[in-house]
């Protein structure tokens, strides 16, 4: 009830970065982290608000050591730091993730994204796919959540990138109801 009233509270104070008036649900974390497990490695958490999504990973076995909670709001990351003080939390945009140092330059083997991607123009979210997927090893994954009917990265910047979109499923209990991408590098040569 508490981190529903804090959520509500930064919306209020800013609507555009925030983007929804409550936290996700379980359901939906449960369903964005669904393929994620302590042998993915290092796990980078962009735009984690109040945790509903960290502590999915947390659940499915993600070593708090192997976490980098990439938050702009300053009322968040404080937050974050305090309730996971052995993960790597970063005030910033996640716009600029390519030039952050995390995980002493090991792979991320998945990015798990709360951000409102959708809201967003074009050359940030190329900005935030492109370092997401510098961060990552070839074989890792980006989830993003959408409470739109289509991916929420248009196929004209998907293509530009070299990456593939897959519907990974939806979940009617959460408000609104919402679907989860997986988005991976297109390997070289197809
Ligand atoms: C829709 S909320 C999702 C919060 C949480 N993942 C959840 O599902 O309940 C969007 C989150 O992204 C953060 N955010 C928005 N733009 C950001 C940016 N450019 N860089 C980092 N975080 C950002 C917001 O502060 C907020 O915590």
């Amino acid at each position: 009830m508490a981190e529903a009233f804090e959520f509500f509270q930064a919306w209020l104070k800013n609507p555009l970065r925030v983007a929804a008036v409550a936290p996700s649900g379980k359901a939906l974390a449960q369903l964005i982290t669904s393929e994620i497990s302590h042998d993915t490695g290092p796990v980078i958490e962009l735009g984690p608000g109040t945790g509903a999504f960290t502590r999915a990973l947390i659940e499915r076995g993600v070593k708090q050591e192997d976490l980098a909670l990439i938050e702009f709001g300053a009322e968040f990351a404080e937050a974050l730091h305090l309730h996971y003080p052995r993960a790597c939390t970063l005030r910033m945009d996640a716009a600029r993730l390519r030039t952050a140092n995390i995980f002493d330059g090991r792979p991320a083997g998945a990015v798990v994204s709360g951000l409102p991607l959708l809201a967003m123009p074009p050359l940030k979210a190329a900005a935030i796919l492109t370092g997401a997927f510098r961060k990552m090893r070839p074989d890792g994954a980006f989830y993003q959540f959408t409470y739109g009917p289509q991916c929420p990265v248009p196929r004209k910047l998907l293509n530009r990138l070299g990456i593939q979109a897959r519907w990974l499923g939806g979940t009617l209990a959460n408000l609104p109801p919402a679907s989860v991408y997986r988005l991976t590098q297109i390997p070289p040569g197809n």
